[in-house]
């Protein structure tokens, strides 16, 4: 994301036919370990509609989705409709052994021409804990699953054709406000049955791209970024943990 409201907002939720649906601009809902939120930051650049649905949690999973349509401006994105974990987090780099995660997700909508991605967006900062995209990032950690209509990330493209977690990706970098921002990108197509060890990714960037061990993960979000069309995005079943 370039930017984002860090302010807390308390959920409004409506309840239709059993489920719990989130239809304002920043409506958050927390159940389980898991917080989403609408997080319509750049809906003002757009015209359209934007609404969410938690369907369940159990442990480490959850199952959710988010229905949008947006016109204009199809270089700016209007949302991160989005899942926080919200204790697999605190920890140092250099404590984590293991983080695993799987993410089954598809489009059960999806107008032609989108321009939208599917991703993970991890942050990490000096203190052990802090508020995503705020004074207290030092990084932001994007892995694409989708980035469909020829949008990019932030940045420029650094290397290419990397392979980690058995899947090749492309990989940008880049300045977003007092953060480095690093984004994986599927090399080619969709990957829409994803799983992983985070910690492959995080180990090659302590490796290879100067990011100190001393670091601490601050948040792991996950959810979709979309600038143009119309879709409806169906995660099936998301997890994450991190074990140290
Ligand atoms: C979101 O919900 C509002 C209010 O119920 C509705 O008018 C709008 O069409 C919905 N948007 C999408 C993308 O489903
Ligand atoms: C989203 O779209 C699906 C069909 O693709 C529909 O079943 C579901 O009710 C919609 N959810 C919301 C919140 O509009």
């Amino acid at each position: 994301m370039r930017f984002s409201l860090s302010v807390a907002v308390v959920a409004f939720a409506s309840l239709v036919s059993g489920q719990t649906v989130l239809t304002g601009a920043f409506d958050c809902l927390t159940e389980g370990v898991y917080t989403l939120c609408q997080n319509q930051w750049g809906a003002s650049a757009g015209v359209g509609s934007q609404n969410s649905t938690l369907f369940s949690t159990s442990g480490n999973e959850i199952s959710w989705a988010t229905n949008w349509t947006w016109a204009n401006n199809p270089n700016n994105v209007k949302t991160y409709a989005n899942i926080l974990h919200n204790t697999a987090k605190g920890m140092q780099l250099s404590q984590i052994t293991t983080a695993p995660t799987a993410w089954t997700w598809t489009y059960l909508e999806e107008s032609q021409g989108i321009r939208a991605d599917v991703s993970y967006d991890i942050w990490f900062g000096e203190a052990q804990s802090g508020t995503p995209a705020t004074s207290a990032s030092s990084y932001e950690i994007m892995i694409w699953l989708s980035g469909l209509g020829g949008i990019q990330p932030v940045g420029h493209q650094i290397v290419s054709d990397l392979s980690i977690a058995g899947q090749t990706w492309n990989l940008w970098n880049g300045p977003n406000a007092n953060w480095q921002v690093f984004s994986f990108v599927v090399s080619s197509g969709e990957i829409r049955d994803f799983s992983a060890d985070l910690n492959d990714f995080f180990q090659y960037l302590i490796e290879n791209q100067g990011v100190a061990s001393t670091q601490f993960l601050q948040a792991i979000q996950t959810g979709t970024e979309p600038f143009v069309g119309s879709a409806d995005l169906f995660i099936e079943s998301f997890s994450a943990e991190v074990n140290v």
